[in-house]
């Protein structure tokens, strides 16, 4: 079946997540949409699989307009979508996941053929599944062949993978895209959402790539790296930028690593020797996943080096615990506002307290909530003392973790600082981290954003499969030489 989406629209709010898109699926081909993390995949494949509904555009099945507006809907028409967030249930057995949905078809199925037919298509593409375990009990690949079992069961014929290589392991990886490349030449579609370059060069005959909402291009597959990073990450604004520091010998060094190696269960990344200076901004350039991570939670002091030193001004904090760390003025902001750096139920205030309150037995309320009042004003947040942080946007739940930041830090990392803000409060979010700079802080950063790196760096290193390149300084390369860097050309 081929599918076509033309100038589809969706918005949230303020914020455009689908501006105009078209897109064009033939059958039985792998179609890849690739981009950076809001750039509007997800939201598009919503609208396609019924999930939810677009404010304009046409959905037309080999060429004849369809309405889908449920995603039982969307399946009756033929097309079924993974998530990226499982939405199986996992206190059910799996063929209890299994038949969801078949009780609506046209006629009841039995456990014992349900069953059945779960064993043919296990074996059909290989996949291996404990039909009698609970659900919860599988690994997040397992849900997903179990998930792919049951869309095609129900007569799917274009598969929507929504990133789906996301906390596999690699042989699941192998698993699911083996059986991607069986629908596809058994006639049927797939449309592989991801923001990973290597995996839609792997798998995909063909790429369209969104940036901003948009799409910005598209390519068959093979196609250099480069070309598509630069679709991925190229921007028509050009806002201000910083002055770049220049160093001298007589700056005082704020972070400094000797011959660290760090690892966890995925990735190595070693960092030969490497000084930060006080006030200067650096910024990590590279696909996510390439390293970015694991030297943020290093310098954070949540993960500790295999081997080497870590010191900042000075004091040398090599497997320290994490409190050390803090006491030696680190900050952390994560990349996951409400997984790691904010508690989803609470309320602005009771972040307030938290942080106030953790060596104090009695909370003075009345204080709090002042305080909390002039944070709010301050930090022009959006929101009032007794607001959920879950409620919030996601630009005044930055400001929130801003807010929440000790007014003097020596060292602060952060991971995607503006990632899903508006231009505005991305601004506000800069001026806030310049301001630091100036008094002494310095400052590291995470960004899918090459013109975010290029504007505010002093200097970037570029990671690329856990190797870390020399720190280069703004200066001296361009953001074309540094997409291609990203590609892996270091
Ligand atoms: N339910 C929602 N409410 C508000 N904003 C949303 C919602 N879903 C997506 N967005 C916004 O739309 C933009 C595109 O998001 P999404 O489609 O999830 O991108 P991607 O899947 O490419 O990462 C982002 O700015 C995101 O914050
Ligand atoms: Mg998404």
């Amino acid at each position: 079946m081929k599918v076509e989406l033309q100038n589809i629209t969706k918005t949230f709010g303020q914020a455009i997540a689908n501006d105009g898109v078209s897109l064009t699926v033939e059958a039985g081909s792998i179609h890849g949409l690739l981009g950076e993390n809001g750039a509007g995949k997800s939201t598009l494949v919503k609208i396609l699989s019924g999930f939810i509904s677009r404010d304009e555009g046409l959905l037309l099945l080999d060429g004849k307009p369809v309405v889908v507006k449920t995603p039982e809907a969307a399946i009756a028409a033929g097309i079924g979508m993974l998530h990226q967030d499982p939405l199986d249930f996992p206190p059910l057995s799996v063929l209890d996941n299994f038949m969801v949905g078949k009780q609506s078809r046209r006629w009841l199925v039995s456990p014992r053929e349900a069953a059945r037919q779960f064993q043919e298509l296990s074996t059909q593409f290989g996949f291996n599944l404990p039909l009698r375990e609970t659900l919860g009990n599988l690994t997040v690949g397992e849900r997903q062949q179990i998930e792919i079992l049951r869309l095609i069961s129900l007569g799917v014929n274009t598969l929507i993978l929504d990133e789906p290589t996301t906390g596999v392991s690699a042989s699941q990886k192998e698993a699911l895209f083996a059986a991607a490349k069986k629908l596809a030449a058994a006639g049927k579609s797939v449309i592989f959402v991801s923001h990973k370059l290597e995996d839609v060069d792997l798998l995909c005959d063909r790429v369209t790539v969104m940036r901003q909402g948009r799409v910005v291009g598209s390519a068959e597959i093979p196609c250099p790296a480069s070309q598509l990073v630069s679709l991925m990450f190229e921007k028509e604004l050009a806002a201000p930028h910083k002055p770049a520091m220049t160093a001298s010998s007589q700056t005082p060094v704020g972070l400094s690593l000797k011959n660290i190696l760090v690892k966890d269960d995925r990735l190595e990344v070693s960092i030969p020797n490497l000084e930060i200076y006080q006030g200067e901004i650096i910024g990590l350039a590279g696909l996510e996943g390439s390293g970015q991570r694991l030297f943020t939670l290093l310098c954070a002091g949540l993960r500790s080096a295999t081997a080497g030193q870590v010191e900042i001004q000075g004091v040398d904090l090599t497997h320290r615990p994490y409190r050390y760390y803090l006491r030696q003025g680190v900050g952390y902001l994560p990349a996951d506002r409400l997984a790691e750096g904010l508690v989803r139920e609470l309320s602005i205030q009771d972040h307030v307290t938290l942080r106030q309150g953790k060596d104090q037995f009695f909370i003075n309320g009345r204080a709090m909530l002042q305080q909390t009042q002039a944070a709010i004003s301050f930090f022009n947040i959006r929101g009032k003392p007794n607001s959920k942080v879950e409620r919030l946007s996601g630009g005044n739940q930055q400001r929130t973790q801003l807010a929440l930041l000790p007014k003097t830090l020596n060292l602060l990392l952060m991971e995607h600082p503006t990632r899903g803000l508006d231009i505005e409060s991305s601004l506000w979010v800069w001026q806030q981290l310049v301001a630091r700079c100036e008094t002494g802080t310095t400052i590291i950063f995470t960004s899918a954003d090459l013109d975010e790196i290029m504007q505010y760096s002093d200097r970037i290193l570029v990671f690329s499969g856990g190797k870390v390149s020399a720190p280069i300084p703004v200066r001296e390369i361009t953001a074309l030489q540094l997409g291609e860097a990203i590609g892996g050309k270091i």
